[in-house]
């Protein structure tokens, strides 16, 4: 666990959006976790933009990802229609999870079997309605350390 909050607010969580696209690079895979309304778009839309992306952050409606071009290529999917993954969306899937772009994924339980361990996992929960719970986890110890080496910047993060 690198980073467990509760009573996070919109500020707050746009901090920590901050924080995380600091550490991210091409290749990595950030899952978001957590009920509807919970924030998980709201925080890819921060990430997105501290990347250099102008275009809307949306969640994809029709397709399984919008692709964002920044300062580096972003690509937003959203697994919530799937009930699990079948071939020709897994297909899909692989061609969205590239070297070259940053990988957010909001609702990623039915795609988990086909997903190989994230770079970063973030867990989010209602808290009240301005205030959310917010857990970040590393994949892997590389993820960790990243994460630790960057300066700490606002907030002490
Ligand atoms: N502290 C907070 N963190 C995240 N979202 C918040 C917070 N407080 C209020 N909100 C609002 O809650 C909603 C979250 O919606 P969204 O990001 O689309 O959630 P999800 O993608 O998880 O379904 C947004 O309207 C956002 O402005
Ligand atoms: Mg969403």
């Amino acid at each position: 666990m690198i980073l467990r909050e509760t009573g996070v607010d919109l500020e707050r969580l746009e901090e920590i959006g901050r924080r995380l696209a600091q550490v991210l690079r091409p290749g990595d895979v950030v899952l978001l976790f957590g009920p509807l309304g919970a924030g998980k778009t709201t925080l890819i839309r921060v990430v997105a933009r501290a990347l250099g992306v102008t275009d809307t952050v949306r969640s994809p409606s029709f397709t399984i990802a919008n692709i964002y071009s920044g300062a580096v290529t972003v690509n937003h999917l959203d697994l919530y229609r799937l009930e699990g993954i079948e071939a020709e969306d897994a297909l899909a899937l692989e061609e969205y999870l590239t070297a070259d772009a940053v990988v957010l994924i909001e609702w990623p339980e039915a795609g988990r079997d086909r997903l190989e361990e994230p770079t970063f996992e973030i867990h989010l929960e209602h808290e009240s309605l301005q205030t959310r719970s917010v857990r970040v986890e590393a994949g892997s110890e590389a993820g960790a350390a990243r994460w630790a080496a960057a300066d700490p910047g606002e907030g002490g993060l």
